[in-house]
């Protein structure tokens, strides 16, 4: 039995322009999920995830990756984290020439599922170091990203960036443009997140933007802009100017509300950090619903977010400099 995990992450900037070849720059956050496989004597895949959600209830489901999870919580989501359960595993086959191995696979997830902390990437990620690792075989990082992006990739039939899976992979700060992925070198981040106990559904968002751009000229330019922003921001980072990078992040949320990915409860919870003396704050990931995320080195937004309408939690979270890791 091998148990691997691999860490959430937030975007600091630049999601959806990504799609674009924009660049973006996500950073590794201290919430991880932890994926155990055990070998099985036939090729069958037996998934059971527990822990699926921020405060800690327990979905209980155990079955093929294919039949309907019995569960009266969030089942579309269960279902779509088997799909990337799944995805891992055949990755991991693949990775170890093992077309045949079948596991039992668990899953606990301190990441929200669907609302832009990267969980999916965080189960892709660590099922194959788990799954591969219980073959006897050690991948690199470096291939475990690819292999975890292609996994993605297959699941959100086509729209995925590199950027979640390689963070979520080799931790810490990252930059992602196009297929060129490094690490960046980051300041201690003081990240407060609120999350609105939702998810937004990541293809109709992403696919929302397209029309968009399709449509305007100036949608266009807005993923440009979002672009410049986040070369802006790198700049920042490097020289760990917090004031500027809240300042950027509060640029990057408007123009990703411009584009008609935020949500009123995003909304509320961004305004609820920045009237709290964050330094900024935005939307992170694919938005709709889901999760914000405010520089605050303070217990401002954090007890702010406490009182917010539609904010179910608020939570301080570190920078994580481990990416995935056998536990
Ligand atoms: O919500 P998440 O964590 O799945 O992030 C989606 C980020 C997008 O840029 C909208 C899509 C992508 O694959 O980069």
């Amino acid at each position: 039995m091998t148990t691997a995990s691999a860490p959430g992450k937030v975007y600091l900037f630049g999601e959806h322009a990504v799609v674009y070849g924009e660049p973006a720059v996500p950073s590794a956050i201290s919430r991880r999920a932890r994926v155990t496989a055990e070998r099985r004597a036939d090729s069958r895949l037996r998934v059971h995830a527990e822990d699926l959600s921020l405060d800690g209830f327990t979905v209980e489901y155990s079955g093929e990756t294919d039949s309907t999870p019995d569960v009266d919580v969030s089942p579309g989501l269960v279902r779509a984290a088997m799909g990337y359960v799944d995805a891992a595993v055949s990755q991991a086959r693949e990775a170890t020439d093992a077309p045949e191995a079948g596991f039992d696979i668990t899953i606990e997830s301190e990441i929200p599922l669907g609302a832009g902390l990267g969980s999916s990437a965080a189960v892709v990620v660590a099922g194959i170091e788990a799954a591969t690792r219980e073959l006897g075989v050690e991948l690199g990082t470096e291939e475990i990203a690819d292999r975890a992006y292609r996994a993605e990739h297959e699941v959100q039939e086509g729209q995925a960036s590199r950027a979640d899976t390689f963070c979520s992979a080799t931790g810490g700060a990252v930059r992602v443009e196009g297929e060129d992925c490094r690490a960046i070198e980051a300041p201690d981040l003081p990240f407060v997140i609120g999350f609105d106990g939702g998810a937004g559904d990541t293809g109709e968002l992403v696919a929302g933007v397209r029309e968009l751009r399709e449509r305007y000229p100036f949608a266009a330019s807005t993923v440009e802009t979002i672009g410049d922003l986040v070369r802006q921001g790198e700049r920042a980072l490097a020289e760990g100017d917090l004031e500027e990078l809240g300042t950027l992040m509060d640029f990057n949320h408007g123009l990703l509300s411009s584009l008609g990915v935020s949500s009123r409860s995003l909304d509320r919870m961004v305004w609820a950090a920045r009237d709290a003396g964050a330094h900024g704050a935005k939307l992170t990931g694919a938005g709709g619903g889901g999760c914000i995320v405010a520089l605050d080195p303070t217990d401002g937004t954090e007890s702010a977010l406490g009182f917010t309408p539609g904010c179910e939690e608020g939570f301080r979270a570190e920078l994580d400099d481990e990416g995935v890791r056998v536990e």
